[in-house]
């Protein structure tokens, strides 16, 4: 939760801090970085059928582009293609809302590969603005031989 909250209110908002998250890491799976003695990182997941879904994904501000977010996305994906499972995916915050912190994570999604499916309006329970939401995909192959 430190590190969660390091990132708000860029990408958390109130909900998210106050109770999903808190609520997600004990029920998702989850998967931490640690450096320095302490949680630097986060990813949590689920699955339904040979489906997976990213919940959250968080790295500290002074620890991001160093590779963290890359290595605990790996070991997930590593994961999940041992189960069998044949897709990935995860919702954030589109390129039809202009807002730049979440040009980056943007960023980061396309360059674990994957690609937008589709993009819905949505409004934030939070703030009551309307935002768009972009549900990017990633096929998951056999493992390369
Ligand atoms: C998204 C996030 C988890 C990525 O973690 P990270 O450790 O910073 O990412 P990495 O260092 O592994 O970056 C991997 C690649 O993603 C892209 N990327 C990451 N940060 C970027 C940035 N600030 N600008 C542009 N591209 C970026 C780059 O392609 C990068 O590869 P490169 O450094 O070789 O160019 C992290 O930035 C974060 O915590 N963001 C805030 C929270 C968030 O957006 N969560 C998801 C909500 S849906």
């Amino acid at each position: 939760m430190a590190v969660a909250k390091s990132l708000s209110p860029g990408w958390f908002d109130n909900i998210a801090i106050g109770s999903s998250i808190p609520r997600d890491l004990r029920i998702h799976r989850t998967h931490v970085a640690e450096g320095g003695g302490r949680i630097v990182g986060f990813i949590t997941h689920t699955t339904v059928d040979d489906k997976a879904d990213i919940k959250w994904i968080g790295v500290e501000p002074g620890s991001q582009r160093k590779g963290i977010g890359s290595e605990l996305y790996a070991v997930v994906e590593d994961e999940l293609r041992r189960a069998g499972v044949r897709e990935v995916r995860v919702e954030t915050v589109s390129e039809l809302t202009e807002y730049e912190p979440y040009e980056r994570t943007r960023a980061f999604y396309e360059k674990m590969g994957f690609r937008v499916e589709k993009v819905k309006k949505t409004i934030s329970e939070d703030t009551g603005e309307e935002f768009y939401m972009a549900k990017y995909v990633k096929a998951l192959g056999p493992e390369p031989s």
